[in-house]
């Protein structure tokens, strides 16, 4: 399947949509829909953000889905807790994953930083097995550095 997606232009896209734009929830809001427009078979994009020591659900495209999760729960609170992204290829094989939509079989999870705390996490699901790879991964992570500078 080819899912072959021009990253540079993605990363240059948000760039343009956030630079100089005060308002986090609104460059949150701008991110997801970009990546719901761009990545091929996806069923979630989103972000969750941390509020009193949980992650709290922020804006994302898909489903409706669950609103708080604790570190250490799922393959998000797991992000956080270990500090590094989570490439899920079969979430039905992660201990814990939290099915919000039951499509879900693959997911990523990549954690945001803003002054050298986690801020939130990136969070993208595929009703397909295996639907990330590295390239996914280091883009996804490129694409995070970019965001983290308008929140
Ligand atoms: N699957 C995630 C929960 C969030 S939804 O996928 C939008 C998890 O296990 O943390």
């Amino acid at each position: 399947m080819n899912r072959k997606v021009n990253y540079e232009e993605l990363i240059n896209r948000l760039t343009a949509l956030t630079e100089d734009v005060p308002y986090p929830i609104a460059n949150l809001a701008n991110a997801s829909a970009l990546l719901w427009e761009v990545l091929p078979d996806i069923n979630w994009a989103g972000f969750y953000m941390m509020e009193d020591g949980a992650l709290v659900l922020g804006p994302f495209q898909g489903k409706t889905a669950c609103i708080r999760i604790a570190v250490g729960r799922g393959v998000c609170g797991t992000a956080v807790a270990e500090d590094r992204t989570q490439l899920v290829p079969d979430v039905h094989a992660f201990p814990g994953h939290i099915a919000c939509d039951s499509a879900s079989r693959s997911e990523i999870v990549v954690p945001i930083h803003v002054r050298g705390n986690i801020w939130g996490v990136l969070d993208i699901d595929s009703p397909y097995e295996n639907r990330f790879t590295d390239t996914d991964r280091e883009s996804l992570e490129a694409f995070v550095k970019v965001l983290e500078k308008a929140l």
